[in-house]
């Protein structure tokens, strides 16, 4: 049986945005939420660090929760430039993404590093996106599953609940190309690591959110949406504005 699962549409700003046309466009989406009686989904904007606290305070009490994109693994110390988990947390966040595919290509983060970080941010009391996804060769060479696998055993720490944590499968070849898998590729995928969290986090696997990322947008967003197992997205460029990015939190609505 498929348990019944309340999706996350999870907006990652990267690197762009600054705070007049980010406050502008996170408040339209607040508005818009509110406007929905019984919104069936979650909606989470993750902007860079200098946009947290103003983002923050523009949506506080609202249905808009916000997030960062990373952290590091210590609570404080000698990290020139690095932020805590503790620090997102005081700045309002609800949950942080660890591992994106970015991170893990410009910053060389390795799947061990990215689990340090996914307690970090459980030891915070914040929810963690640990974000997996095999390269275009990977996928060449039939190992998709095998990488997925490996990332998954290696970056998930002891203890994720599905309170705790969220899964975000996101192919790296997908990520700002264009280019999305088949419905029936991002079935088999999340099939597969739904059946790996089954086994390793047993109730909690069942019902950890499981997101879809890699040039999700409003077109495209019905159908990558009602695969089994996808709980969700992971957006990138189409969450930028509230009008690119609502089609996709419709979706799920
Ligand atoms: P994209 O990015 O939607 O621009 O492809 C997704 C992501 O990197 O999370």
């Amino acid at each position: 049986m498929v348990a019944k699962v309340r999706p996350l549409i999870a907006g990652n700003w990267k690197m762009n945005g600054l705070k007049s046309a980010a406050l502008r466009e996170v408040k339209k989406l607040a508005t818009r939420m509110s406007k929905e009686k019984k919104p069936g989904c979650d909606v989470l904007i993750c902007p860079p660090a200098p946009l947290l606290a103003p983002l923050r305070a523009a949506v506080k009490g609202s249905r808009v929760a916000i997030g960062g994109q990373d952290c590091h693994a210590a609570a404080s110390g000698a990290h020139t430039g690095n932020i805590s988990a503790e620090m997102l947390k005081d700045a309002g966040c609800g949950y942080v993404i660890v591992g994106h595919s970015e991170r893990r290509a410009d910053h060389g983060e390795s799947s061990k590093e990215v689990r340090a970080k996914a307690e970090a941010v459980h030891r915070a009391g914040l929810r963690a996106i640990i974000c997996i996804g095999e390269t275009g060769a990977e996928r060449n060479k039939g190992q998709t599953l095998a990488v997925i696998g490996k990332q998954l055993t290696d970056s998930l720490p002891k203890g994720c609940t599905a309170k705790n944590t969220v899964v975000a499968y996101e192919p790296v070849w997908a990520i700002g190309t264009g280019l999305t898998p088949t419905a029936g590729d991002v079935a088999a995928v999340h099939a597969s690591i739904r059946g790996r969290l089954k086994r390793r986090f047993k109730d909690e696997g069942v019902k950890m959110r499981l997101l879809y990322g890699g040039s999700v947008k409003g077109s495209n967003a019905d159908e990558l949406m009602a695969v089994e197992n996808v709980n969700g997205a992971l957006v990138g460029g189409a969450s930028l504005t509230a009008a690119d990015f609502w089609p996709i939190v419709k979706a799920c609505l």
